[in-house]
C-alpha cells in the first residue's frame, strides 16, 4: 500500500472504489500501473503518471474473464473483439464444448458443430503450437487461454464420427493432446452432447485425456445430457476427472426442457457434495435461452426457437422458426432442416433454475457467446453487465463483490490463470472501471449487438483498450499458457 517509493506510473486510476475480485468488501483506492502490471494500490495523491483515468464514483475491478467462449477464430479474424471488450472482458477461455481451432487439416470438411467457430482468417492450424504462435504474432484485444477440443480431435483423426474410436485412433488423438499440452493449452474439452462425439465412450475420453494428468490440466465438458439423464452425465464427468486426477469444469450448467425444470435443486447439491472429494467447478450464462447449431432432435424445437443465422436463408436471421414454418407451409422440423446449416436460439430453461445456478457460490460466469452473424444470442454482447446490473443490483441475487468474484478471482483460480483475476500489486493490469448504478446489458433478443451501458474503461495488460464507448484500437492481449507444476 505504501506509495513512498512508487516508481513512475504509465497509468493511474484515480479516486475509484476497488472491488478486488476476492469477494472482500470494496474500499477506496487509487491504482498505479507500470509496464503492464499493477505497481501500487492505495492513496496515490501527489503522484503523477503519463495518463490518468478519473474513476471518481466508479468501481475499479479486475478485468472480467469469460470462462466459456467460442472465440477461437474470432480472436484472429475479429481481433478488436468489441463484443467482449465493451462488456469489460479482458480474458477469454477458448476451446469449449469439444471444439477448437486446432489441430485441423487443410481441406478437411468440418461437420456441425465444429464449423460453429467462424471461418479461419489465416488458414488452418495443423498443430496447437501453430495456433498459439499465430495469436502471439497477431495479438487480439483480449488475453486468450486456450483448450483443445475432443470433437475436433475426432474430426481430424477419424474418417467417420458416428462410431467409437479404435485403439489406433485413440493413440493418435492422445498424441494431439500431448502436443497441445506442451504448446501451452490449459485443458481439454468434450462435447458428447453433439453427434460428432455422442459415440465416444467414457473410456475413449479417459484414454485420449491421459496427457492432462501429469500437468493437472483441466477437463471441461458440455455433458452428454443436460435434461432427462443429467445426473448420469454428471456421474460420468466426475468419473473422468477422478480417473485422470484432474479438475472438472461443467460447462453452462442448466436443466433443459420443461419436464426437467427444477432439477437444479438436485444437481447443485450433487456438485457441492462431489466438491468435498474432488476438484469440480461450473459456469453459467445469465439467460433462459441457449444457442447452438440448428438441430431438430431431442425436443430442441418444442418451445420458442429464434433463428440466429442460416447459410441458405440469411434473410431468416432474427425470425421465429414458427413464423417461418407457417409462411413456408411446413412443419417446424422441415423448416429447420431447410434452414441448416445455421445457428438458433432455444428457449428451454426455467428462470428459477438459472437464478439458482447463478447464485450457487462456486458458479463462474461464462458467456458461451457465438461470434457469428448479425443476430447472435444476446449473451455474446451482454452476459457480464447483465449479471452485474440485472441479477446483482436489480434482482439482488448476490452482492456486487460476489458478482465480480464470479467473473474474475474465482475463474482465475479454477482455470489456473496465474497473475490475473484479482487486483493486487504485481498482478497483470487487466482492469475494468464501471458505474455500479448504471451498468446494464443493452443487448436483447431483438437488438442482440447493442453495446452494454456503464462500462467506462477497460485496460488490458496496462493499455487502455475501451473508454467512453470507444475502442482505442489497442491489441495488447497475451496468450496465457498453463503453468507447469515443476517449471515456473
Ligand atoms: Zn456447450
Ligand atoms: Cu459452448
Amino acid at each position: 500500500m505504501s506509495s513512498d517509493k512508487l516508481p513512475h506510473c504509465d497509468l493511474l486510476i484515480r479516486g475509484g472504489t476497488v472491488i478486488d475480485g476476492t469477494k472482500a468488501p470494496r474500499f477506496q483506492a487509487d491504482v498505479g500501473i507500470a509496464r503492464g502490471h499493477i505497481v501500487a494500490i492505495g492513496d496515490l495523491a501527489g503522484h503523477s503518471a503519463d495518463e490518468v483515468v478519473d474513476a471518481a464514483g466508479r468501481i475499479v475491478a479486475p478485468g472480467f474473464i469469460d470462462s466459456h467462449t467460442h472465440d477461437d477464430q474470432a480472436v484472429l479474424s475479429q481481433p478488436a473483439m468489441p463484443f467482449k471488450v465493451s462488456q469489460g472482458v479482458t480474458t477469454v477461455v477458448t476451446g469449449n464444448c469439444g471444439i477448437s481451432a486446432a489441430p485441423l487439416r487443410d481441406g478437411m470438411d468440418l461437420p456441425m458443430p465444429l464449423n460453429l467457430i467462424d471461418a479461419p482468417a489465416q488458414g488452418r492450424f495443423t498443430t496447437f503450437a501453430a495456433y498459439l504462435d499465430a495469436l502471439r504474432a497477431t495479438p487480439s484485444s483480449v488475453n486468450v487461454a486456450a483448450m483443445v477440443g475432443h470433437s475436433t480431435l475426432r474430426g481430424v483423426t477419424m474418417s467417420e464420427l458416428d462410431r467409437q474410436a479404435s485403439q489406433a485412433e485413440i493413440s493418435e488423438m492422445r498424441a494431439h493432446v500431448e502436443e497441445a499440452m506442451s504448446a501451452g493449452a490449459i485443458g481439454m474439452s468434450t462435447g458428447t452432447f453433439y453427434a460428432t462425439a455422442t459415440q465416444a465412450t467414457t473410456e475413449e475420453i479417459i484414454e485420449v485425456g491421459r496427457p492432462l494428468s501429469a500437468r493437472g490440466a483441466l477437463y471441461v465438458t458440455h455433458m452428454r445430457d443436460e435434461s432427462d439423464r443429467i445426473m448420469e452425465a454428471m456421474e460420468e464427468s466426475f468419473a473422468i476427472g477422478r480417473a485422470l486426477g484432474v479438475p472438472v469444469v461443467l460447462s453452462h450448467h442448466k436443466a433443459m426442457h420443461t419436464p426437467n425444470f427444477g432439477k437444479t435443486r438436485v444437481t447443485l447439491p450433487f456438485i457441492e457434495e462431489t466438491m468435498k472429494h474432488q476438484c469440480v467447478s461450473l459456469d453459467c450464462y445469465p439467460y433462459t435461452a441457449g444457442s447452438t447449431m440448428i438441430r431438430t432432435d431431442r425436443g430442441m424445437l418444442d418451445n420458442r426457437v429464434l433463428i440466429a443465422s442460416s447459410e441458405p436463408h440469411p434473410e431468416c436471421a432474427g425470425r421465429d422458426l414458427a413464423d417461418i414454418a407457417r409462411e413456408w407451409g411446413l412443419s417446424k422440423e422441415e423448416a429447420a432442416r431447410r434452414l441448416q446449416p445455421g445457428s438458433a436460439i432455444y428457449f428451454m430453461m426455467d428462470e428459477d433454475d438459472v437464478q439458482r445456478v447463478l447464485a450457487f457460490d462456486e458458479t463462474m460466469i461464462g458467456s458461451d457467446g457465438i461470434p457469428l452473424g448479425d443476430k447472435p444470442h444476446p449473451r455474446l454482447w451482454g452476459t457480464f453487465p447483465r449479471v452485474l446490473g440485472h441479477y446483482s443490483r436489480d434482482v439482488g441475487l448476490f452482492p456486487l463483490e460476489t458478482a465480480v468474484w464470479k467473473m474474475t478471482g474465482l475463474t482465475a483460480r479454477n482455470f489456473g490463470l496465474h497473475g490475473r483475476g484479482t487486483l493486487k500489486v504485481g498482478q497483470h493490469a487487466d482492469i475494468v472501471v464501471f458505474d455500479a448504478a448504471t451498468v446494464r446489458d443493452a443487448a436483447s433478443y431483438e437488438t442482440p449487438t447493442r453495446v452494454a451501458e456503464g462500462i467506462d474503461a477497460v485496460i488490458v495488460n496496462g493499455t487502455i483498450t475501451w473508454q467512453h464507448g470507444v475502442h482505442s484500437g489497442a491489441r495488447s492481449g497475451q496468450v496465457i499458457t498453463r503453468r507447469d507444476k515443476v517449471a515456473a
